[in-house]
């Protein structure tokens, strides 16, 4: 059986981006503190996260559009064993029935706002939504770091995504900045 761990390794040696270790144990605990049984993921790659908390006793939901990641994904889940549910779809428009105690947005940064809008209807009474990348590498707080255009223009998203989870009347939102690179976690008010 292949667990996190392998899958973590080979995603490192394949260049391919994962949540960070220090972000991935905040999401666990974040989960075993709100008692979170199911989880969506927005955004798979390998499926290292996806079996990590398969492993922690979740049951997952992760949708991925990528060819080549879901060949990837689908390899992994299958070699570790885990209950995890590849969705092959573009998180834009796939149709996802049934509610999630924790959904976890890690898909393409500049449609965090299309993601969240989508798939909050989905999230149980008491459940979460973490959205991970709220700090892009330090780059969100210094823009003057990067000079190229595209990164320039997600930083500007996630700064707008950031105003809009700030906005949101119905829903509180904590801003973890020093975990990882820096996660949102959001709920409803009561
Ligand atoms: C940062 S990686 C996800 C990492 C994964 N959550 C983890 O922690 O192991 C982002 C992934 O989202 C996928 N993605 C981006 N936009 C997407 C979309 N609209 N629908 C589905 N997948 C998307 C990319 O192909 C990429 O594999």
């Amino acid at each position: 059986m292949k667990d996190s761990l392998e899958i973590t390794k080979e995603a490192v040696v394949g260049m391919v981006p994962v949540m960070e270790a220090e972000g991935l144990e905040e999401l666990a605990a974040l989960a075993k503190a709100n008692n979170c049984r199911t989880m969506l993921e927005i955004g798979t790659a390998v499926a290292r996260t996806a079996v990590y908390m398969a492993e922690q006793g979740l049951t997952v939901t992760t949708i991925e559009r990528d060819p080549d990641m879901i060949w990837q994904a689908r390899r992994n889940i299958a070699e570790s064993g885990q209950s995890v549910r590849l969705v092959e779809a573009d998180a834009r428009e796939a149709d996802i029935r049934g509610t999630f105690d924790l959904i976890f947005i890690d898909a393409a940064k500049s449609q965090y706002r299309r993601f969240f809008e989508r798939y909050a209807p989905l999230l149980s009474e008491h459940g979460i939504i973490v959205t991970d990348n709220m700090k892009f590498h330090g780059m969100v707080d210094h823009p003057e770091r990067t000079q190229n255009r595209h990164t320039r223009g997600l930083i500007r998203r996630l700064r707008e995504y950031r105003q809009y989870l700030e906005s949101l009347e119905d829903w509180e939102t904590e801003f973890l900045d020093d975990r990882g690179d820096g996660i949102a976690v959001s709920r409803r008010k009561r």
